[in-house]
């Protein structure tokens, strides 16, 4: 469910018309919507009430500042997986004591940063890593949480580059070596162990590849109540998925009353990190038609968005709707790929789409782009990120200004 609306033919965000957006900061252009932000985030955190738990958004999938502070304020913690997002959560406002630490190669820096803050807990994903922050802990004369980021081996059924719970993934500690770790964990100086965690992969659209894991990590939890280290987080990461095409992910309901059976007479505090289900459908991305062009085996409609804006279709051959902003009356339609302007045949946002018929200067939205949308775009091509923009009812936020073209060189002014 999202706040993204025809009305009378014309696409808007909330209360406010996308034409009239892009006709005051122009395209690409990301546009978020406020009130489908809260919507997810209520509707997910709701679904675990009765059971003690913090919802910890995943910044990776939007972390502009403006989303942060908007979660943050509804009451969500935050997963980070770098020093670089630790510093985006707090000035977003996020409570250190709600701060997870994800990933599987944190630099020392990076962990000094995340104990000078005092974080929840570090996701630990190796031993090499536990040694390291017990050392970094002991020299700042502080004590570490951790959980013990597991690889459970469970197969989450999604996209190849997003599973992580499979043996063969780089992630986490393998199930056979955890108890190992954990008393190791247990004997280091300046390491309290206090949770188990772990996260399968991204995407998934159905419940049982999460019950596996559970089942697993709780039967680790009881050995190691066995062995006098007491738990107190479960960590199950992130990872529900959303509607892109036709896929019927489980509701957070669902989610929510198959984890509240196997979790209401432990005495432990669940912790999610949802990211997808969060921000995926609450943002869009808009662009506008350069040129439609006649190949001999193909139509193509060229945009001014690219690969460097939005590369999941390029990287994972993902679906994203694409429609017009101003739907037309006439009835001619064109199959075509929808291409960007970069140097690459991989540069698509859409390949053998059936489309309205559009000409130069038609806008297009490309829809469930607020999720590892603006995140992973980048400079290439020499192209200036996209602007940002929150809406909230009639509200309009700029939440990033448009970059310009001293923004591609601003940092390489030895060679100016
Ligand atoms: N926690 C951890 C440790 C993660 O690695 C991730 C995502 C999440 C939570 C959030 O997962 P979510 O709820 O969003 O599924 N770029 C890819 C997705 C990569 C996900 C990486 N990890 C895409 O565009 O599909």
């Amino acid at each position: 469910m999202h706040y993204f609306e025809y009305k009378n033919g014309e696409l808007y965000v909330e209360d406010i018309s996308v034409k009239k957006l892009v006709q005051e900061y122009d395209t690409p252009l990301y546009i978020y919507s406020a009130k489908t932000f809260k919507r997810h985030f209520k509707a997910f955190d709701s679904a675990f009430e009765g059971l003690k738990h913090l919802t910890c958004y995943s910044v990776k999938a939007n972390s502009n500042l403006c989303i942060l502070k908007l979660l943050g304020q509804l009451g969500s913690g935050m997963d980070i997986v770098s020093g670089g997002e630790l510093f985006r959560a707090l000035k977003a406002g996020i409570e250190p004591k709600k701060i997870v630490y994800s990933g599987v190669g944190k630099r020392e820096h990076e962990i000094r940063e995340a104990l000078l803050a005092d974080i929840l807990m570090f996701n630990v994903e190796s031993e090499a890593e536990l040694i390291k922050i017990n050392k970094v802990a002991s020299e700042m004369n502080k004590i570490a949480r951790v959980s013990l980021r597991i690889n459970p081996n469970v197969n989450p059924e999604t996209h190849p580059y997003i599973s992580t719970g499979l043996e063969k993934n780089k992630f986490g500690i393998p199930e056979d070596y955890a108890l190992e770790i954990y008393k190791l964990a247990h004997n280091l100086s300046n390491i309290e162990p206090v949770g188990i965690d772990c996260h399968i992969g991204s995407q998934l659209t159905s419940i049982s590849p999460f019950l596996d894991a559970l089942d697993k990590i709780l039967d680790l939890y009881l050995k190691l109540l066995d062995l006098g280290i007491k738990i107190q987080y479960l960590d199950l990461g992130g990872g529900l998925g959303i509607q892109y095409k036709e896929e019927a992910p489980p509701h957070p309901i669902e989610f929510g009353k198959a984890l509240k059976k196997r979790l209401q007479n432990k005495n432990i505090t669940l912790i999610l990190e949802p990211g997808r289900v969060i921000a995926g459908n609450a943002g869009i991305l808009v662009t506008k038609v350069l040129y439609t062009k006649k190949a001999p085996k193909k139509n193509f409609i060229i945009v001014d968005a690219a690969m460097n804006d939005l590369i999941r279709p390029s990287l994972y051959g993902s679906y994203h709707k694409i429609e017009p902003v101003i739907q037309s009356s006439a009835q001619q339609t064109i199959v075509a790929d929808v291409v960007g302007p970069i140097c690459e045949s991989g540069d698509f946002l859409a390949q053998d789409r059936k489309l309205p018929k559009l000409k130069e200067g038609d806008l297009l939205a490309v829809f469930s782009a607020g999720a590892y949308g603006f995140t992973m775009s980048s400079q290439y091509n020499s192209r200036p990120r996209a602007a940002e923009i929150l809406v909230d009812k009639d509200k309009i936020i700029l939440a990033r200004r448009r970059e310009v073209y001293m923004d591609l060189i601003n940092l390489e002014d030895n060679c100016i």
